[in-house]
């Protein structure tokens, strides 16, 4: 039972965390393929769910769609209307696809919040207990539930939500160890998870702040947490998940040179281009480029070509011809002095 593991599991898990735009089926399943043991969709407004089909968008329909490589996928749901949460719920149940829903209960957004979703929930625990109660009635599948710490430092809610989730049966918990207030910057409370974690019999996941592998092992242990899960930084380096359990083995990590990045790139940017029109496909590219060429020589000149290309096959022709280059040179190495600071500010949510 692929599903009732991600709840039991002895082992830590390494998750990809969901990402507004951009953990759509192309990019989860590049993070898949490097190991990653469990992913959610980006948020789905569960309004959005009640629309006709043909007034969707087509990110929309990449959120839902799944590789068979996606071994533990939630379905995260947004909104703060039990009855409408609960219909929502059902649909995504009915359509027999995800092995979990998640519920949202973290995004900051000013435009979220000022409608009563996401982590305004967390200023109102009893709103958020309907929420929880509703979405956990309208489905046979597990539940689960991410949210911050509380509001701000004053209003510190997420223990009595996390136990209400463990009396309801939900299956796991992901713990953004910051509150609404400090956004996606300052420091990341891990005492407050690790508090949390030895209060409750329910598996939770530490998320907030991991830069790289090593950062993720830390991470678990200065929480004890039943795994890790890792936004923003997946998006520089979604080997992250497979550089995690080498190191976990004792094993080296290697250098992911151009050969690999490039051979990413073209097969995320294939992927991208199965579920959107191409020229949008190809011109999202533009940011995965600029997040993981940098530190290979000359990315800037190939991140400022890629401005004007819109159809695959120039990205593919680019993308070829940058990596011969660097090769006739000798070239296919990353230079840690032209490697930007492994900071997360750089990745904003666009909302
Ligand atoms: C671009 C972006 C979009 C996000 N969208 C969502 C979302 O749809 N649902 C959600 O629960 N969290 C969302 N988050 C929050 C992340 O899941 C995560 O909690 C946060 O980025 C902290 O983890 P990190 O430091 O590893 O990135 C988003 C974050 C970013 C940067």
């Amino acid at each position: 039972m692929r599903a009732d593991k991600i709840g039991n599991a002895s082992e830590p898990l390494f998750l990809l965390a969901p990402m507004d735009g951009m953990t759509r089926a192309s990019f989860r399943s590049v993070c898949f393929d490097y190991g990653a043991d469990g992913a959610t969709t980006e948020m789905i407004q569960s309004l959005a769910l009640g629309r006709a089909k043909k007034r969707m968008s087509d990110t929309f329909w990449e959120t839902l769609a799944r590789y068979p490589n996606e071994r533990n996928l939630a379905a995260q749901l947004i909104g703060s209307d039990p009855a409408m949460m609960a219909e929502a719920a059902r649909r995504l149940t009915a359509l027999e696809r995800f092995d979990a829903i998640d519920i949202n209960m973290g995004c900051p957004a000013r435009k979220v919040v000022g409608s009563g979703n996401g982590s305004a929930l967390l200023k109102t625990p009893e709103q958020a207990l309907a929420v929880m109660a509703a979405v956990r009635r309208a489905t046979s599948l597990p539940v689960q539930l991410k949210l911050r710490l509380g509001w701000d430092a004053d209003s510190i809610t997420a223990p009595i939500l996390i136990r209400a989730a463990a009396e309801m049966g939900f299956r796991s918990v992901t713990l953004h160890g910051r509150t609404r207030s400090q956004m996606y910057a300052g420091p990341v409370d891990t005492r407050a998870i690790r508090a949390t974690c030895e209060s409750v019999r329910i598996p939770i996941y530490a998320n907030g702040g991991v830069t790289c592998a090593a950062d993720a092992l830390s991470f678990l242990r200065d929480t004890g947490a039943a795994g890790v899960a890792i936004g923003r930084a997946a998006l520089r380096q979604p080997w992250i998940f497979d550089d995690i359990r080498r190191l976990r083995r004792g094993e080296p990590i290697p250098e992911r040179t151009a050969v690999e990045r490039v051979a990413l790139l073209k097969r995320l940017a294939k992927l991208a281009c199965g579920h959107r029109p191409e020229r949008v496909a190809v011109s999202e590219m533009r940011k995965f480029c600029g997040w993981m060429l940098p530190g290979l020589s000359d990315a800037e000149a190939v991140l400022s070509r890629l401005n004007s290309i819109v159809a695959l096959e120039d990205f593919n022709r680019l993308m070829d011809s940058y990596l011969e280059w660097l090769a006739r040179r000798d070239d296919l190495h990353i230079h840690s002095e032209l490697m930007p600071e492994p900071t997360l500010d750089t990745v904003r949510p666009h909302r």
